[in-house]
């Protein structure tokens, strides 16, 4: 049988990490937090003092790094041997990952990095590009997205409860530039698989999101067995 895939994609602070995590816990299957490999990315290339306009330097560094990730109850990211957990939330940090996720030697050096984790009984894939260029072939695709002004306020309370210091009017900003760098790369930019279903989360309560998140993944599991 092949390995049943899940992919979440959608802008940065649309729900789609809670969301993953409790749909692959409930499902008892494995997580990628895509994000999370171009956020170490991002640290490996600030700590090594990498000039962001370098591509070449910035696709050796993509080349190099070995990163370990541990999904216990929260995840943990180390880099080098060296734990980057609490910096890899950081807004500094998802502004660097997302430029250096527009270089496609990047992506492309990433990508078998991502395939890795597919893996039985089956993976949940949290990202931009999940269901359109990493897992295609997925059989449950869902764009998870949410207002600009709910995105924003939902990072700060999730910055604030991490005892990160945040400004409102800042976070909305940066995530407007965000998206607008994400949709706007050429390569792998975010956007909706044809395939996917399409999710609001402005108005959803999170465990409303992940029960019609398992309602795609149980029929479609059901017709399949039935097939
Ligand atoms: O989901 P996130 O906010 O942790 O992602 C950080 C950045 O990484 C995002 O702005 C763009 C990039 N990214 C990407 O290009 N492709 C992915 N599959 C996941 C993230």
């Amino acid at each position: 049988m092949s390995i049943p895939v899940l992919t979440i994609d959608g802008p940065s602070g649309a729900g789609k990490g809670t969301v993953s995590r409790l749909a692959a816990k409930k499902l008892g299957w494995h997580y990628l937090d895509s994000g999370s490999i171009y956020r170490s990315l991002a640290l490996a290339v600030a700590k090594q003092g990498v000039d962001l306009a370098d591509e070449a330097a910035i696709v050796s560094v993509a080349e190099k790094m070995h990163l370990e990730f541990e999904c216990e109850i929260d995840l943990t990211v180390r880099l080098n041997g060296i734990d980057v957990t609490a910096e890899i939330p950081l807004e500094s940090t998802g502004a660097i990952a997302s430029t250096v996720a527009a270089i496609p030697d990047v992506r492309r050096v990433l990508l078998q990095k991502q395939r890795d984790f597919k893996q039985l009984p089956g993976l949940v894939a949290d990202g931009r590009d999940m269901g359109t260029v990493v897992f295609k072939e997925a059989p449950f695709k869902v764009f998870l997205t949410a207002s600009v002004g709910e995105r924003a306020m939902r990072r700060y309370k999730q910055l604030i409860e991490k005892g990160i210091d945040a400004n409102l009017i800042q976070i909305t900003n940066e995530i407007e530039e965000r998206d607008r760098r994400d949709r706007e790369r050429a390569t792998a930019p975010l956007a909706m698989a044809s395939d996917a279903l399409y999710l609001d989360s402005s108005d959803m309560t999170i465990d409303s999101v992940v029960e019609e998140v398992l309602n795609l993944v149980r029929t479609g599991l059901n017709e399949r067995s039935q097939s």
